[in-house]
């Protein structure tokens, strides 16, 4: 797939908005993406808003997420020759032109109705990877469509009925889903206040549930079709991907039914890292779930360095919760990640305006990355260490 120049020669975006200035252009909305969250209320009804904003309880994981970020400063280095700058890496074997990937979103039709359709179309615009959640609005073969010839991973909410499962672990590689991301840590929902208070959950009401209801396996426990009974596929669906919480000994079953790489997501203890590798996954994801999943958790980001330190030279860290910032992914890969994945920043690009919105902040995430990069005095993402880093 051909990206063109002007797009991955990532700074030159901000060159593109200063030139735009002389015909009295701004961009769509901010570029400071600190601050998309405010200002995605004001395209959000109040459920979907408090539904991507949202945190587990008292938001206290929410807050350590941005808090570790703040307390590590990179150390500018000068004189280094950075004028020209390669961001490009390999994640599980595979080419990415920066280490940066869309984490999974659900329900994202919420956010806007284009939904996984308009992430799929920007990411593979910019050819960055997509993971799509099993919570999806459109259907797996609808997204890789849509998604085209752009690298597309397949997130599992892990079904307890292993036929609807395989089979749609099955449809997802055949519509090209290269990876597969196995999300622990939301095998129930937490206690969300900002849901709660609003008794709002989508999947009860049928969204973010095309994939079960386009799944043949699933459609076949059914005793009319989600399109003509919808509470009864709710009924069935709900129990089946939430509720259920698994043990190591389970993993064998998704090798059987996947033959490309596996990564396991929300790791954040380094016991659990080692257990994961000892297990023969490709990779892991350190992740809170962007704190929306254990209330009074360490952040993501202190979770890190211990499960590097435990595992990294055996597999590849990749990380998430928190990212806004070009600043942010740096500290992330300095501190041992090989990549890292964005949650609600796209969302709030998305809700913003849709495909054009999210691609307006994928890029602006990637201009600031690679002038950090440049103004910290680095060539490539690769040259990073604990040593770039100063720690309060
Ligand atoms: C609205 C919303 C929906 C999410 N849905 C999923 C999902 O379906 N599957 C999943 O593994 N993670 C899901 N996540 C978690 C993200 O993949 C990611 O871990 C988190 O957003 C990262 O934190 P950040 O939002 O601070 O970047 C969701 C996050 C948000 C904000």
């Amino acid at each position: 797939m051909t990206v063109p120049p002007e797009l991955t020669n990532w700074s030159n975006y901000q060159n593109e908005i200063y030139l735009h200035g002389l015909e009295g252009r701004v961009p769509p909305f901010t570029t400071d993406l600190t601050a998309l969250g405010a200002s995605a209320r004001d395209h959000l009804d109040s459920g979907a808003f408090g539904y991507v904003a949202g945190a587990a309880g008292s938001g206290a994981t929410h807050r350590a997420n941005r808090e570790a970020f703040d307390r590590r400063r990179l150390i500018p280095r000068m004189l280094s020759d950075a004028t020209e700058r390669d961001l490009r890496t390999t994640v599980l074997g595979a080419a990415l032109p920066t280490p940066v990937l869309l984490a999974p979103v659900g329900v994202q039709s919420i956010v806007h109705p284009d939904g996984e359709l308009a992430t799929a179309r920007a990411a593979a615009s910019l050819g960055l990877p997509m993971v799509l959640s099993t919570a999806s609005s459109y259907t797996l073969e609808q997204v890789a469509e849509a998604n085209g010839e752009g690298p597309r991973w397949f997130q599992l909410y892990w079904p307890n009925d292993d036929e609807v499962c395989a089979s749609i672990l099955g449809r997802a590689r055949a519509a090209g889903y290269t990876t597969l991301v196995v999300t622990l840590d939301t095998w129930t929902l937490a206690w969300r206040p900002q849901d709660l208070d609003q008794s709002y959950l989508p999947f009860i009401r049928g969204v973010g549930t095309a994939i079960p209801f386009s799944d043949p396996a699933f459609r076949a426990g059914l005793a009319k079709p989600p399109e003509e009974d919808l509470d009864a596929a709710v009924l069935r669906w709900v129990p089946m991907f939430t509720g259920t919480d698994r043990s190591w000994d389970r993993l064998p079953f998704l090798r059987e039914h996947w033959d490309g790489p596996i990564v396991l997501k929300g790791i954040q203890h380094p016991d659990d890292a080692r257990r994961a590798v000892d297990a023969g996954v490709d990779g892991i994801v350190v992740s809170n779930h962007g704190g929306r999943q254990v209330d009074g958790a360490l952040a993501s980001l202190d979770a890190l360095p211990p499960v590097v330190e435990a595992v990294g030279a055996r597999t590849e860290v990749l990380f998430d919760s928190g990212i806004r910032t070009g600043a942010d992914v740096l500290k992330a890969l300095a501190l041992g990640a090989r990549a890292v994945l964005v949650g609600r920043p796209f969302a709030y690009g998305l809700a913003h305006a849709g495909e054009d919105g999210l691609r307006h902040v994928l890029r602006s995430l990637l201009a600031d990355l690679d002038l950090t990069l440049a103004l910290s005095g680095h060539r490539s993402p690769s040259e990073l260490t604990p040593d770039d880093l100063w720690h309060r």
